[in-house]
């Protein structure tokens, strides 16, 4: 006799949709029979410079000692994040990618009788986390298409929808997709108004990108909010979404509980000293973030000529308005090598996100739009 395996799933899970990644390069090339290497993939916001030469050099010469656990405490990535920010090392959690972390905020915190608070269009893990664990999700509309920080987070709407039994609120700053951000003194005044029942995550994903005038003072702001949360990632402006490490600042207290819920060895050998070899890349996030600049320049100057709108943005893609559904275009591009990220799934059906690629990636993805579009 089969079982209805739905019915026996925690109730959080059976209303729970997948994550959807971008789409691979290896899928592209067997579906469509294209040489890998010609593919260009705009589609999860990686570093299109490769990894950082220090960290991958750090990454090889580990390899002799994977027959070992890695350290469990992540005491030499700890001690660098402290060092280079000035924070106590009582006050960091590493995940394996800020996206563990994340999930082990919402067990930390969330239960069937919380509720967690959350922007539309914000980043697609926040409700898989929140679900999960039985916790009842609280969408707050966006703000409005004529806003100056268009589908961004409205925290005068998000403060008004936490009650007594709000135990998390997630904020992207910058947000995936839309790429919108928040006025620093804005957001600190939200987080300083909040109620002593509610701890606010803060997911800097892509701080590294955004304009230092627009970065808020969120290392500090964990040491005078003892709610705050800061979640960061070495997947980003530091190259390595491919072994999977991120970390979380927050005060002694809520860093002791999310180590409680922490698997053991949840950061392997290479994310951990490939990421602390990143940390001391100065040099190669520089040249991350100068690529970013340019290309978003590139990027804005092509769409003006498709005659396309955009986002505004803080971090390394843009959302593209294409006043048509977004799906079909993404599947227009796909023969022709490109692969960019549909966003209906984030209720923006007529929008696709683009990351921000070399030079040369931007010029090919630009020609095949232009092509796709008829323009
Ligand atoms: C806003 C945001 N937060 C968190 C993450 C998770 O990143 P990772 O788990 O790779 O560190 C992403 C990845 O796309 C993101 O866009």
């Amino acid at each position: 006799m089969t079982c209805d395996f739905l019915e026996l799933a925690a109730p959080g899970v059976r209303g729970l949709t997948p994550y959807q990644p971008g789409k691979p390069e290896s899928e592209l090339a067997r579906e469509f029979g294209l040489d890998e290497a010609d593919i260009v993939k705009l589609a999860s916001n990686e570093n299109p410079l490769g990894p950082s030469p220090r960290a991958l050099a750090a990454i090889q010469a580990c390899l002799d000692h994977l027959h070992r656990y890695p350290d469990g405490g992540g005491y030499l990535l700890k001690s660098k994040i402290s060092e280079k920010f000035g924070l106590p090392l009582d006050g960091i959690t590493l995940g394996n990618g800020s996206n563990d972390l994340l999930d082990i905020i919402a067990r930390t915190f969330l239960t069937s009788a919380h509720n967690a608070v959350m922007s539309a269009h914000a980043f697609a893990v926040y409700p898989i986390a929140t679900q999960a664990v039985g916790a009842e999700l609280r969408v707050v509309p966006a703000n409005a298409p004529d806003h100056e920080q268009p589908y961004g987070h409205d925290l005068a709407a998000m403060r008004a929808r936490i009650d007594e039994r709000t135990r998390v609120v997630w904020i992207a700053n910058p947000n995936n997709p839309t790429g919108t951000w928040l006025d620093p003194a804005a957001l600190e005044d939200f987080v300083a108004g909040l109620p002593p029942t509610t701890v606010c995550v803060l997911d800097e994903a892509y701080i590294e990108f955004m304009d230092p005038a627009l970065r808020p003072d969120s290392l500090h702001w964990v040491a005078r909010y003892p709610q705050l949360i800061v979640t960061r990632t070495f997947a980003k402006a530091y190259g390595l979404p491919g072994v999977r490490v991120g970390y979380a600042l927050a005060h002694a207290q809520v860093t002791d509980l999310l180590n409680r819920v922490r698997a053991p060895f949840n950061v392997n050998t290479p994310a951990l000293v490939g990421a602390a070899a990143a940390l001391d890349d100065e040099d190669y996030v520089a040249r991350g973030v100068a690529n970013n600049r340019a290309g978003m320049a590139q990027w804005q100057q092509g769409l003006r000529a498709l005659g396309l709108g955009w986002l505004p943005s803080a971090g390394n893609f843009l959302c593209v308005d294409l006043g048509r559904p977004g799906l079909e275009v993404f599947k227009a591009l796909l023969p022709k090598g490109v692969i960019v990220r549909p966003v209906a799934n984030y209720g923006l059906p007529n929008f696709v996100r683009i990351t921000i690629g070399t030079e040369r990636e931007n010029a090919i993805a630009l020609r095949a739009l232009g092509e796709v579009l008829g323009r």
